[in-house]
């Protein structure tokens, strides 16, 4: 009897990264990496297994009860696969808070697991680029992390028609809730979950929840209003918060800043997280079908003091994962011919030449940062050539018998088809020049 085979497939929601799918991913995580490191943020690193109990502490009730991969080590321990790094960094600021340089400013791109139904942006494993700021209380951490998410879009040539980012503030949120329903810091906190789950049930259980928290008809239509109000009307309604005048200083600073039209306020955005205290924020993808969003951040005050007794370090950062990112760079039409970049040579091979002869060559190309290999399979020369077109090599090195004995090879473009015979000295200086 045989045995069953075993699947080719990898685990549900997780993606194997050929090589053409690695390029793509690096180049673009290179280009975000080159222009965090331009902005001055230096990046950092932890461990993908992390302690239960740091999830079940703040990142609220869906990530780490429903969402974490979790499981007990041989000696007991309690531990999570990472479904997020906000906490990781936390606990890194936390450790050598005594050492560190504030305002830090971070970033890092690990990758995460949250046990979710796979769909179109969202699966169980993902990539996520997180920037973060520590140690500044004021506007200024807050627009420079929006203005990094912009600039970090704006990388691959993206236009404020392909994107905008909503803003809103949860001290914001809570004191507006209160003064229209009434409600205490916990009713408030009750109303934001159904307002942050409100694209997700049918209007009739959104009002149903409300109305249970005694919220009538007369303060949803309230609620309501807001959704579609720009700022400056919105902070009217409670121009003493500590929010509006959070939310204030933003908006303006973003328009200072000529970010103004990236940009808008949307009272809906609330974010999952439970350590957000004050600015939150998502981009979204302007086309449909992208309707995940893309990134999400915001600011938390509270974090890093799970850790260091009567200290108050506070945190502004985003996280943005591959996944939104290629179907928005897919949907827009945003990726270049990265296959075909630059030289790339293949030395090709007959029997009656010294298998040294082509050694010797393709390491003094290598020696040159020339990227060549030496063709290694069956020595058929046609199949030689379809190995280096299906390769995506830009040209072939031919030195038969006959060119040898002259100290000579053929050089072929395989896009041009041109041929142009060189010395062997000289081979590096062809492509070099
Ligand atoms: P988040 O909103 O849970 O925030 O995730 C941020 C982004 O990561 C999402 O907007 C999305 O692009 C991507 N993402 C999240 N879950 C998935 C998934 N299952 N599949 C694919 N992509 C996903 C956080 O994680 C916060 N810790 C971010 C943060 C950093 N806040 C402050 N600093």
């Amino acid at each position: 009897m045989c045995a069953q085979l075993l699947s080719t497939q990898p685990y549900k929601g997780t993606r194997d990264f050929y090589p053409d799918d690695m390029r793509l991913r690096n180049w673009f995580f290179g280009k975000i990496r080159t222009a965090l490191e331009v902005a001055a943020f230096e990046e950092y690193n932890g461990p993908m297994l992390e302690s239960l109990e740091m999830y079940i502490a703040k990142s609220g009730e869906e990530i780490a009860n429903e969402q974490t991969y979790n499981f007990t080590d041989r000696g007991g321990r309690r531990l999570a696969v990472r479904p997020e790094m906000t906490p990781t960094v936390a606990r890194l600021v936390a450790g050598k808070i005594g050492e560190l340089n504030f305002p830090l400013k971070w970033f890092s791109i690990p990758n995460l697991y949250r046990y979710e139904r796979p769909q179109r942006g969202r699966l169980r494993e993902h990539w996520q680029v997180n920037v973060d700021i520590f140690g500044c209380d004021g506007y200024e951490a807050d627009m420079e992390v929006i203005s990094t998410a912009v600039m970090l879009l704006r990388q691959f040539n993206a236009d404020e028609s392909m994107f905008k980012v909503h803003i809103n503030n949860r001290r914001f949120f809570n004191d507006v809730i209160a003064t229209i329903a009434g409600t205490d810091a916990e009713g408030s906190k009750r109303v934001s979950k159904i307002v942050d789950k409100k694209n997700k049930v049918t209007r009739d259980a959104y009002e149903e929840e409300m109305q249970r928290l005694g919220i009538d008809a007369d303060k949803i239509a309230k609620i309501d209003a807001l959704y579609n109000m720009s700022v400056d009307e919105a902070v009217a309604i409670c121009p003493d918060s500590q929010g509006s005048k959070e939310l204030i200083e933003l908006f303006s600073a973003l328009r200072h800043a000529g970010l103004d039209k990236y940009c808008v306020f949307d009272f809906g955005i609330i974010r999952g997280l439970d350590y957000y205290t004050g600015t939150v924020f998502e981009v979204f993808d302007e086309a449909p079908e992208n309707n995940r969003a893309m990134f999400g951040g915001g600011r938390y005050d509270n974090l890093v003091g799970l850790f260091v007794k009567n200290t108050n370090v506070s945190g502004v950062g985003f996280g943005f994962g591959d996944v939104t990112l290629e179907n928005f760079l897919v949907t827009h039409d945003l990726i270049p011919d990265i296959y075909n970049e630059g030289t790339k040579v293949l030395v090709t091979r007959f029997d009656d030449v010294p298998y040294e002869k082509y050694i010797s060559i393709t390491n003094s190309l290598r020696d040159a940062g020339i990227v060549s290999s030496m063709y290694i399979g069956s020595k058929k020369f046609g199949k030689q050539i379809d190995y280096a077109v299906k390769g995506r090599y830009s040209h072939v090195i031919i030195m038969g018998a006959s060119e040898l004995e002259t100290s000579n090879v053929k050089i072929k473009n395989l896009s041009t088809r041109e041929e142009v015979t060189v010395s062997i000295s000289s081979i590096t200086d062809y492509f070099l020049k």
